[in-house]
């Protein structure tokens, strides 16, 4: 078979009818918000008669959900709109859209450099991608949709209306929130997604009710800096803490979890609530990003170490078992050695049971890419010296949880091997343990038997 299939072009709408229009793919590059617009752009495209085809290959019509927050998922997307390109030369009629993050602040250069790209289309316009693949479809006019809400404290009415997928999940991503306001100086998130607002709480929990009754057993809520949610809202403010106390409520909702929260932002009524709120699990990703106060104001991150360390210590008075994950970066402009070893320090002090690590990558148009930049291979070197130091406390942490038994919630067989179950603790472990017949969802007693880096291997209670 040759690498480019020739497949029957994309039929035009025909009014009242539901046609087979041919079949779409949807490739998505980043963070878990992007994952859930992949979501919405498919249920947009078989709301318009499209279905799902199993290779960019074979489709008439692909959409890159694009990302930004480093170079190298530019690069991957740049290279596969390069691919695209070969398919598209054998196949004229494919319809190719660019969506989400390089799209909003790439376009021009999209253009320029992949001309057979049909539409770019912005991160606050996902609900457009039908009518610009109908449109792309009638004209074959190169079409652009980037209009993001400006304004800070942006009114409610700017958020997108979802639809609600028709496939059961046992877990289920629900966006609170979108944009940011925080403007950390190596971060392209305000100007890829605009100025934070808030969907109104009448809407999250409709669609949370929604999710429950189809399967969904745990929801993530979703947000640059969700503790902030709330912030602008018409109906009056309801707090992060509030909208947790809230969705509670909803009955068959056994896991509510969140990311990422803004460390200022983390006050106490926020800790008595996952401490108080039976669903809400003890686990929080709060984003250190480093353990230096010098870089955390060249980042503008509004927090020193001791008052990150402080809420530490507040949650984990409060929640003793709680799981604490962070974000951490090296190698930001003018990170002296002095300064990467504060971010060591800190993660020895700190004792995360997980870390994304991440090294600096200069984003266009952000205050960081114009600052004196540290050596490449310096910072490779700081990568995989915080690497090896968070991984040995990973494990370390991981081996103190033998023994105990945790409440785990059953997913499914491990993909790599069948005869073994696997799920979450509440406090955000990774769990195999030997399979029985159980349903998904279902809570188990799991004793953790012998730790990895990955997690817990365990044994039924
Ligand atoms: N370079 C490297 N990492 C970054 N992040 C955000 N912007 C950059 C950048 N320019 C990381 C932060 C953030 C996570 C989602 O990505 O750690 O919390
Ligand atoms: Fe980016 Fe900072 Fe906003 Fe997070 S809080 S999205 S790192 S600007």
């Amino acid at each position: 078979m040759s690498l480019i299939s020739l497949s029957p072009s994309v039929l035009p709408a025909r009014p009242g009818g539901s046609l087979q229009r041919g079949t779409y793919y949807v490739q998505t590059w980043g963070c878990q918000m992007n994952e859930e617009d992949s979501e919405q752009i498919a249920l947009g495209l078989e709301s318009i008669g499209f279905t799902p085809a199993t290779s960019p290959r074979e489709a008439h019509l692909v959409i890159l959900n694009t990302c930004s927050v480093r170079k190298k998922p530019e690069d991957k997307a740049f290279s596969f709109l390069g691919e695209l390109k070969m398919i598209k030369d054998a196949r004229p009629d494919l319809v190719i859209g660019v969506a989400g993050c390089m799209a909003q602040v790439r376009a021009d250069e999209i253009r320029k450099r992949a001309p057979h790209v049909d539409f770019v289309v912005g991160t606050a316009q996902v609900i457009r991608i039908p009518a610009l693949v109908e449109e792309a479809l009638q004209t074959r006019r190169f079409q652009k949709r980037l209009d993001l809400p400006e304004r800070k404290g942006a009114i409610v009415t700017d958020v997108p209306q979802r639809a609600v997928g028709r496939q059961a999940k046992l877990k289920s991503f629900v966006p609170i929130q979108y944009g940011c306001d925080k403007f950390c100086t190596y971060c392209i998130v305000p100007a890829t997604r605009g100025r934070e607002r808030s969907r109104p709480t009448e809407d999250i929990v409709r669609e949370v009710r929604g999710l429950v009754a189809q399967g969904t057993r745990e929801i993530t809520l979703l947000g640059q800096t969700v503790n902030s949610y709330g912030k602008g809202l018409e109906e009056g403010r309801v707090t992060f803490a509030q909208l947790l106390r809230i969705l509670s409520g909803i009955p068959g909702l056994q896991r509510i979890r969140y990311t990422s929260p803004y460390p200022r932002d983390f006050k106490s009524d926020l800790i008595e609530a996952i401490r108080d709120v039976e669903p809400v699990m003890e686990h929080c990703h709060m984003p250190l990003q480093a353990g230096h106060d010098d870089l955390l104001r060249r980042m503008r991150r509004v927090y020193t170490v001791e008052s990150y360390a402080t809420i530490l210590e507040n949650l984990r008075a409060a929640v003793p078992d709680i799981g604490l994950t962070t974000d951490l970066i090296v190698g930001f402009p003018g990170e002296t050695d002095e300064e990467f070893e504060g971010t060591l320090a800190a993660v020895r002090r700190f004792q995360f049971d997980g870390a994304f690590m991440f090294k600096y990558s200069p984003r266009p148009n952000t205050p960081g890419a114009l600052m004196e930049q540290v050596d490449d291979k310096v910072a490779s070197a700081r990568l995989d010296e915080l690497i090896r130091v968070q991984t040995e406390i990973q494990i370390a942490r991981n081996e103190a949880q033998v023994g105990r038994t945790m409440e785990v919630m059953v997913e499914g067989p491990s993909p790599k091997n069948k005869a073994l179950l696997q799920g979450y603790s509440r406090d955000f472990r990774m769990v195999h343990f030997p399979a029985r017949e159980v349903e998904p969802g279902t809570l188990v007693a799991i004793r953790a038997v012998t730790a990895h880096k990955w997690g817990l291997m365990g044994e039924w209670e």
